[in-house]
């Protein structure tokens, strides 16, 4: 029952005026307006329902900062990384924003899970709600989405290896896992492909089932009515009703400001890392995913062989079954949290698992003396990537097009000289270096010329040792092969 104070808002009208009024008639905003900020709450505003508009504030800062995210990035293995490098060392506030974008995911997991557990604790999902909590799950489902659709794009090293991790995982999913896998990598090795497929799935894919989705759940919310406290009746609420605005927008409010000021200040003194580029032939990096795909990672590795049925898909699959049938299986109409032992039983056991799962995996990583020197050397090797100023990586593609642009023509001959005796063979086009030999590129400021003559009369032993074969070449050849190499920048 509505007190006489709150009857008066809801039918007061504002003046209007002016402009305002223009656009009132046009739009009938006004109304809008209304209908919108006085929602009537059952039981009054509490700080425990200020979870829902904080994630919409924090996918709204995560669309934002996006956008400016990708006026630099370039989906393609060449350009990926070298555009993130750009974003974080060179652009002004780039660290900034790229690190709020990073943590705003972080943040929004952290949110989601409170959300959903005060939904949860509440029994909000009672009462003729099976679709808002059914668009609930297909969002939480999104928004991992994003985050591991994401976590590639920088193309670093951790982004690279701990989706190697999450695209191997899919192929243990018997009969069609070889095929997920090769869909979502685009193939059977990880590269240009994989980028363009996972941005594409981050920047429109999941963004606009996300849009769409939330509408629904918004909609699907007002029409269900606010649930309010656990002893409201969630069919028919008795309780004497607040409405949204003002008290209920400030609480909103104050969780959107506390957001503000940790995301700010974690992003300015703590700003997200961007190791050294993707190198996949790197045989020794131990992958590890973000914190909220830990509990995960660590459940996979209980299981192998014939079980892996079970682990992989089985337990979670029934899980998964549980959650999204939720207001289907539990259909009272009681909400108290005592008086729902199973429920509460069960929820606590989940999360249990799931920080226990997160610990374990943190105490075996600091345990395993192998593994914990490796992830102390990259981030060690993180760290330099970071402190180094920004240098722009060009593919070997592209630096042997710009190798070949030789304006000096004695170069150029020397080009021709380069690849007749197969120097390229070792050193590759270019001289950009492949496995066999170092790259040549920059050769000229660490020899003179008469160094590097003297060098190619006589190789050091590892140049005969990597089977470089001792040059014998009229004197204008030699001048010509040298004024090449010295032109390789
Ligand atoms: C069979 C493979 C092979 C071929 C062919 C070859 N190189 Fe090399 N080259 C090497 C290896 C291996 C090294 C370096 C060994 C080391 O110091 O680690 C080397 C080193 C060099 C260096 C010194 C690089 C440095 O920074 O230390 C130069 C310059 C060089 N090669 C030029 C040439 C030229 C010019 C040709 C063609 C006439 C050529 N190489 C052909 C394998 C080859």
């Amino acid at each position: 029952m509505q007190s006489s104070h709150q009857e008066q808002n809801a039918h007061a009208t504002i003046p209007k005026t002016g402009i305002w009024k223009w656009i009132d008639h046009r739009t009938g905003i006004d109304g809008v307006l209304r209908t919108a900020l006085y929602e009537p709450i059952p039981g009054g505003a509490r700080f425990a329902y200020i979870f829902g508009s904080g994630l919409l504030f924090i996918f709204i800062s995560q669309v934002i900062t996006g956008v400016f995210l990708a006026l630099y990035y370039v989906p393609s293995a060449d350009h990926a990384h070298t555009t993130v490098a750009y974003i974080t060392k060179a652009v002004t506030a780039g660290s900034f924003l790229r690190s709020l974008h990073a943590y705003g995911a972080s943040a929004m997991v952290v949110v989601l899970l409170m959300h959903l557990s005060q939904t949860y604790i509440y029994g909000a999902y009672k009462g003729r709600r099976e679709l808002l909590w059914l668009s609930g799950c297909a969002l939480f489902a999104l928004i991992l989405g994003m985050a591991f659709t994401g976590y590639l794009l920088p193309w670093d090293q951790r982004a690279y290896f701990a989706t190697a991790v999450g695209t191997n995982a899919a192929s243990e999913v018997p009969l069609i896992g070889e095929t997920i896998k090769r869909m979502m990598r685009g193939g059977t090795e990880m590269g240009t492909l994989t980028i363009s497929r996972f941005f594409v799935a981050h920047v429109f894919l999941i963004p606009a089932c996300i849009f769409s989705l939330l509408a629904s759940h918004v909609f699907l919310f007002r029409k269900a009515g606010a649930a309010g406290p656990t002893d409201e009746d969630p069919y028919e609420p008795q309780q004497k009703v607040e409405l949204f605005y003002p008290r209920q927008v400030l609480m909103d409010l104050s969780l959107t400001a506390l957001l503000i000021v940790a995301l700010g200040l974690l992003c300015f003194f703590v700003p997200v890392k961007l190791g050294p580029p993707a190198n996949p032939a790197d045989a020794q990096y131990v992958p590890r995913p973000e914190w909220y795909y830990l509990p995960i990672f660590q459940w996979l590795k209980y299981w192998h062989g014939s079980l892996s049925v079970l682990g992989i898909m089985v337990i979670p699959g029934v899980l998964v079954a549980a959650v999204i049938a939720l207001p289907f299986l539990d259909r009272g109409a009681e909400r108290r949290p005592w008086k729902r032992p199973i429920a509460m039983t069960s929820y606590g056991f989940v999360m249990l698992m799931l920080v226990g799962l997160a610990l374990r995996s943190q105490y075996l990583d600091k345990h395993d003396v192998g593994v914990a020197q490796q992830l102390a050397k990259q981030k060690t090797e993180e760290d330099a990537y970071m402190s180094k100023p920004f240098e722009p990586e060009l593919s070997s593609a592209s630096l042997a097009a710009v190798n070949t642009k030789l304006a000096d023509p004695v170069a150029a001959q020397g080009k021709t000289i380069f690849e007749d005796h197969s120097c390229n063979a070792c050193h590759g086009d270019g001289g950009v270096g492949t496995a066999a030999a170092p790259a040549l590129i920059g050769e000229s400021a660490k020899r003179s010329t008469v160094q590097l003559q003297e060098l190619f009369a006589h190789p050091t032993a590892k140049m005969t040792a990597g089977g470089m074969p001792a040059i014998d070449l009229p004197p204008d050849d030699l001048k010509a092969l040298i004024a090449y190499v010295e032109s390789l920048q």
